[in-house]
């Protein structure tokens, strides 16, 4: 079978989206982590802008962004925009990364935020993400199936999803690590923000505490509201290209997997999280 891969950048063996210049990659490594910061970590297509935005919204008080402001201003990628940009940034620092945990800037007083996702729906979104950014991977014409070939053997940007979710999950119980999933955002969004808020300390829990501003919060980081002001903080897709707050459902990868995809994939995922407990944390919510 021949199958359509989609372009990256190698770098040393990391792939990487061909939009992001190299050097934001290799002076991302080199960021010199503070106390203060607050890293926003996923394997990409898990959440991360609506949490990015769920940040933002809590240290405005619920208030959403203004049409001249972009959350990519406020809450920058890392491994897109290099090490300088993130020092400009006022301390307090909120910093987004895809990097896995072994690249992750480290501070011992930094505290991280990761949001994992099943691998499944993962893999779906990643999908329609690679298909419509055309300038970063040439796939337009890519199907499920020639990407699911790439997914499963950890060939797509940010390499593979278990080499990335597997060494985060076994930090989840740090004290500066908080650990959820996408689909606890989806089922029980207000439990996350309030653990969220606990975890960042006084001035979120004081932000939430107000019963309306923590409304706003949920209001303005609904699937319905991004999918209005998407626009804003993603750069712009063909016409005919998913958008990129898509569906937001849990279960979607049933309208895209075989059951020989669905069975090789539950392989894997047995294969790569042996030992730990991970076949639980989904157990309930993705099948
Ligand atoms: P789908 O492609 O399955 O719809 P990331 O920001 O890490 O790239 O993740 C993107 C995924 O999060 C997309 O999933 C997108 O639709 C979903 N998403 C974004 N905002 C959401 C929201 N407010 N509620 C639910 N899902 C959301």
């Amino acid at each position: 079978m021949s199958v359509k891969k989609p372009s990256y950048y190698n770098h040393n063996g990391f792939l990487m989206p061909m939009g992001f210049p190299i050097e934001g990659f290799t002076s991302a490594l080199k960021y010199e982590a503070q106390s203060s910061d607050i890293f926003l970590v996923t394997y990409p297509k898990c959440g991360t802008t609506w949490t990015q935005y769920i940040l933002w919204l809590m240290q405005h008080q619920g208030e959403p962004l203004s049409s001249s402001e972009k959350l990519e201003t406020y809450i920058p990628h890392i491994e897109e925009v290099g090490k300088e940009t993130i020092e400009n940034l006022p301390k307090p620092r909120v910093i987004k990364t895809h990097l896995p945990y072994q690249l992750t800037p480290y501070h011992p007083q930094a505290k991280y935020i990761y949001v994992a996702r099943n691998p499944f729906d993962c893999a779906v979104s990643f999908y329609h993400h690679t298909r419509g950014f055309i300038k970063h991977y040439d796939f337009a014409d890519g199907t499920f199936d020639d990407f699911f070939e790439c997914f499963i053997i950890g060939e797509v940007d940010f390499g593979d999803y278990f080499d990335h979710l597997v060494p985060w999950y076994e930090h989840k119980n740090d004290k500066n690590v908080l650990f959820f999933t996408y689909e606890t955002m989806k089922t029980d969004l207000k439990s996350i923000i309030i653990k969220i808020a606990k975890f960042l300390g006084d001035n979120y829990i004081k932000c939430i505490e107000n019963e309306k501003i923590l409304n706003k919060i949920i209001i303005n980081s609904s699937l319905e509201n991004m999918k209005k002001e998407q626009q804003r903080w993603s750069s712009k897709r063909p016409e005919n290209m998913p958008s990129f707050v898509r569906k937001g459902e849990i279960g979607d990868w049933k309208n895209y997997f075989s059951s020989e995809q669905q069975q090789r994939l539950t392989e894997k995922f047995m294969m790569k999280t042996s030992g730990t407990n991970l076949e639980t944390l989904w157990l309930h919510q993705a099948s």
